[in-house]
């Protein structure tokens, strides 16, 4: 049985490996005590030639990175920081649903860890109970017309208390240990999403995107809800129609004018 210092205890490599039920995510595991983010160290990794499917896990991220230039808190050994390489045969262009997938995987593996139900927020939030648990950057590398590699970094609060959430954090955040009301397991969490992100990149391999989009709007929170979103300098206000098939949301304004939206920040107003 596993105890609870068990359970607060650091990674190990050959725990998250042992027993993985994987075609190729999580065939090679880089774990690091500490990095700047672990999307850097695989973005490094990708363009020195490392294979499809390497994983890198850190510790603590000393300059996490959110999306919109935001900053990942990543303290030690309380959160989940994993980067994957993908190098899938697809345009740049077709790359922003596998920041999708690994929000899908993200939420998947989390109900099978903790048997919470994860939502979504559009386009990369994972939602507990209105708050927000975990996140998701996809970032990539391209030539011209050629997809190099994309990297998809999810960031999951696991082991934080309430009082590990400092300033307006609070308020918005939460983790998996406060939702459930007991501490989670992180090697069984970073098994869960290895696994579930190989499930969902073979599904993207073999059907392309549908699958994936059929599960984000199943669990999508935005969707038929009262909307602000800014992106840049833009800013909609409306109702969220739907997420069409290029993964974008649809937002009709007062004036019944549709905007189609590939990124943003995204407000729930009513
Ligand atoms: C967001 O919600 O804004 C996205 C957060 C993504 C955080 C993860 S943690 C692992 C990977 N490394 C980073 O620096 N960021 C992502």
């Amino acid at each position: 049985m596993t105890g609870p210092q068990e359970i607060l205890a650091p990674l190990r490599e050959a725990e998250i490996r042992s027993g993985l039920i994987i075609r190729r995510i999580g065939t090679t595991i880089h774990l690091f005590q500490e990095v700047e983010s672990t999307n850097d160290e695989a973005a490094a990794l990708a363009s020195r030639g490392e294979a499809e499917g390497t994983i890198v896990i850190a510790e603590r991220q000393r300059r996490g990175r959110g999306r919109l230039g935001r900053r990942w808190e990543s303290p030690t050994g309380l959160g989940l920081y994993l980067s994957v390489i993908l190098r899938p045969a697809i345009p740049p262009q077709s790359a922003p649903i596998l920041t999708l997938m690994g929000a899908v995987a993200g939420a998947e593996a989390i109900e099978r860890t903790t048997g919470l139900t994860t939502t979504l927020k559009w386009p990369n939030d994972l939602i507990l109970h209105g708050r927000k648990v975990g996140g998701i950057l996809g970032e990539m590398a391209a030539e011209g017309a050629r997809l190099l590699h994309v990297i998809i970094g999810i960031g999951i609060n696991v082991n934080q208390t309430e009082t590990d959430f400092a300033g307006e954090l609070r308020q918005i955040a939460t983790s998996l240990r406060v939702e459930a009301g007991q501490p989670i397991d992180r090697t069984a969490m970073a098994r869960s999403l290895c696994e579930s992100l190989d499930g969902w990149y073979e599904r993207f391999l073999s059907h392309g995107p549908q699958p994936i989009l059929e599960q984000v709007r199943r669990r999508c929170l935005t969707v038929g809800r009262m909307v602000t979103a800014r992106s840049g300098d833009e800013e909609v206000s409306g109702f969220a129609v739907e997420m069409d098939d290029l993964g974008r949301l649809v937002i009709r304004d007062a004036t019944g004018a549709l905007h189609h939206l590939v990124a943003g920040d995204v407000t729930l107003t009513g």
